[in-house]
């Protein structure tokens, strides 16, 4: 099975990224199951229920957010309607919403999760401890399981990596826009990237006008920061898990540009 993982949308450029690549993907025969992370989609800030279902019309079989989860308060209720839109699951047991969901497909059973991580973040439970509670119900989940970290550190994630590996397929980390380059099969057979990287407007910072965000630097004063428009990408992983054993056999980084 062919897992396509896609960092970070960003507003209505990378929307169109996404669609535009996990659709074609899809068609293709390249991508079996599609999981994309969408925190930004809204302008963005967080995700409206309308766009979350034009990306999971678009070809996504489930969306992960993370810290900006509650940006759009429509999303709010619809987080207990939707089971496909993940909010981190190390979040207070209160919130809407939940961290993990199992999938049936033609290719066996997928479960997808996600945790935030604690390093340079707004304050969660553990995520390492929040991931085993999940990895408990052993039966109830895929043979195939996919974790995402939603992280600012590069340590974090990486230990969160290594301490999954050989018990899920995938673990890959989001949130930093930046694609790394350390795409690998760990040891046990659990397939790895740091950060997925962000789909949307390249030349920008993180998705937002040039302009805007270097004025908040030099002067520190609060600016409203727009979605930039130019070289717009889809980034993220491509992995080919073995639906038997839930190991991964190959893994590659995607970064497409749309065609103007
Ligand atoms: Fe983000
Ligand atoms: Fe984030």
């Amino acid at each position: 099975m062919n897992i396509l993982m896609v960092g970070d949308v960003v507003g209505a450029p990378g929307r169109l990224a996404f669609a535009t690549v996990a659709g074609r993907m899809k068609q293709a025969g390249a991508a079996d199951f599609v999981i994309v992370n969408a925190e930004n989609a809204a302008g963005g800030r967080g995700l409206t229920p309308a766009l979350a279902e034009a990306l999971l019309a678009a070809g996504a079989d489930v969306i992960t957010l993370g810290d900006h989860a509650w940006d759009q308060k429509d999303l709010i209720k619809y987080l207990d309607l939707e089971p496909r839109v993940l909010r981190p699951a190390n979040l207070a047991p209160a919130c809407p919403g939940r961290g993990w969901i199992t999938v049936d497909t033609p290719q066996g059973r997928v479960t997808v999760l996600s945790v935030q991580g604690r390093t340079f973040m707004p304050p969660s439970d553990c995520p390492f401890r929040a991931t085993d509670e999940i990895l408990k119900r052993g039966a109830e989940l895929g043979r195939i399981i996919v974790a995402e970290m939603h992280g600012e550190a590069t340590s974090e994630k990486i230990a969160y990596g290594r301490y999954l590996d050989g018990r899920v397929s995938v673990v890959a980390g989001s949130h930093t826009h930046v694609q790394t380059a350390d795409e690998t099969i760990l040891p046990k057979g659990t397939a790895y990237l740091t950060d997925l990287g962000m789909t949307g407007p390249k030349d920008s910072v993180l998705g937002r006008d040039l302009a805007a965000v270097l004025k908040k630097f030099l002067t520190g004063m609060p600016q409203a920061f727009e979605i930039a428009v130019n070289d717009v990408r889809c980034e993220g992983l491509l992995v080919s898990v073995d639906a038997q054993t839930g190991r991964a056999s190959r893994v590659r980084r995607v970064q497409e540009k749309l065609e103007p």
